[in-house]
């Protein structure tokens, strides 16, 4: 077995998926090893749950720099200098640049608490996804893990879990089940990567038994 994954979370709000990932990775659930939390919010509960675990963790916004080529600059330095491999997304509300995806290209992940591709894209995020689902009317929600391109909730997808959605659910409701799942499904996925299982061809990822890249 090879060594612990190095993974960056970025992530602006309560951060109940980095502490999954956390608890994952004490429990030894998950061989990864998380080098950076960063978030745009300084008041972030993300950024709270690191400094308690004493993680590395980092206040970066784009209200800082004067243009945006200079947080993007950063964000690859901070990234660089911790040697990460793998960038998980967890409730960042910032849509990373090209140079950035670019940089890391297949090697940053998103979840998404939907059926990607219904219910995603600009504008579909936290409780409006839940609320879209509800009025739309459809019986299975769920959610998905996926790789992050150019475009909004659009890479290709490493995982997904269907969650059926009840008579009597609210937007509330329905967004406390589907949270349970990411908790689970967001280290079974970084463990895919950290165990060198996942091939990516055009939108397709396959889950192989371990690819010759890593592990
Ligand atoms: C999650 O629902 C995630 O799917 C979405 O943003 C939310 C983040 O929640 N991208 P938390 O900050 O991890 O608690």
């Amino acid at each position: 077995m090879g060594e612990p994954l190095k993974i960056a979370v970025l992530a602006s709000g309560e951060g109940t998926n980095l502490q999954a990932i956390i608890d994952a990775i004490e429990e030894g659930r998950l061989k990864a090893e998380i080098r950076a939390v960063i978030s745009n919010n300084s008041g972030s509960g993300a950024l709270r749950r690191a400094r308690k675990e004493g993680l590395f963790g980092l206040h970066l916004s784009h209200k800082q720099f004067i243009a945006p080529e200079e947080f993007d600059q950063e964000l690859l330095k901070v990234l660089g200098e911790r040697e990460v491999e793998l960038v998980c997304l967890a409730g960042y509300m910032k849509l990373l640049s090209p140079r950035v995806i670019g940089a890391y290209r297949n090697r940053i992940l998103n979840i998404h608490p939907a059926l990607l591709p219904a219910f995603g894209g600009k504008g579909m995020f936290g409780q409006r996804v839940h609320q879209a689902v509800i009025e739309y009317g459809v019986k299975l929600t769920g959610v998905t893990v996926h790789i992050v391109d150019e475009k909004y909730d659009h890479g290709p997808i490493v995982l997904q879990r269907a969650i059926p959605v009840l008579e009597n659910d609210d937007a509330e409701s329905l967004s406390q089940r589907v949270l349970e799942v990411e908790h689970k499904l967001y280290p079974e996925a970084i463990g895919l990567f950290a165990e060198g299982r996942v091939k990516v061809e055009g939108r397709r990822v396959r889950i192989g038994g371990s690819f010759p890249n890593r592990g």
